[in-house]
């Protein structure tokens, strides 16, 4: 039978997090990085994923990669798992995440938010 530190040993695990830089996102990502894991962060907002991923790796010591990434955009996904592969080798999870929660209420959203945020559900769920 194995340990709890060999069932949450997430060295030599690669985990990509789609809205990587929202609430949800950023702490999951802190969490796993924390048991070991390379992390990627995938987010629309580029400056702050890839300031989290690198306040991460700060953090824990564990490599991290924020990439910005639009998961309505079928080109884009594919060049975050190129860049994953490139970095790290291989994909072991990948958090379906994405969305519009804590940091974009949905009251006051323009209709083409509306449009992005239901859009994005099912390539998320894809990848
Ligand atoms: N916070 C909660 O209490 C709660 C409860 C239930 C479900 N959820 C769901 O969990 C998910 C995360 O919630 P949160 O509170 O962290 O949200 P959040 O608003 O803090 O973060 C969502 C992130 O997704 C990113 N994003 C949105 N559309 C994107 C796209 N097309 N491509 C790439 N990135 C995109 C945003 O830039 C943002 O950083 C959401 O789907 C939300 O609906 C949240």
């Amino acid at each position: 039978m194995k340990t709890i530190q060999q069932l949450f040993d997430f060295h030599h695990k690669t985990i990509i997090i789609s809205g990587g830089a929202g609430a949800i996102g950023s702490e999951a990502a802190r969490f796993l990085s924390s048991l070991g894991g390379n992390i990627v962060l995938a987010d629309l907002n580029e400056d702050k994923v890839k300031q989290i991923a690198a306040d991460i790796e700060k953090e824990t010591g564990n490599t991290t990669l924020g990439m910005k990434t639009d998961f309505t955009d079928e080109t884009q996904i594919a060049a975050l798992v190129d860049a994953t592969i490139a970095k790290f080798g291989k994909i072991s999870a990948v958090v379906n995440n994405v969305g519009w929660g804590a940091n974009t209420p949905y009251g006051n959203l323009p209709p083409k938010k509306w449009s992005m945020r239901i859009s994005s559900i099912p390539w998320d769920l894809i990848i």
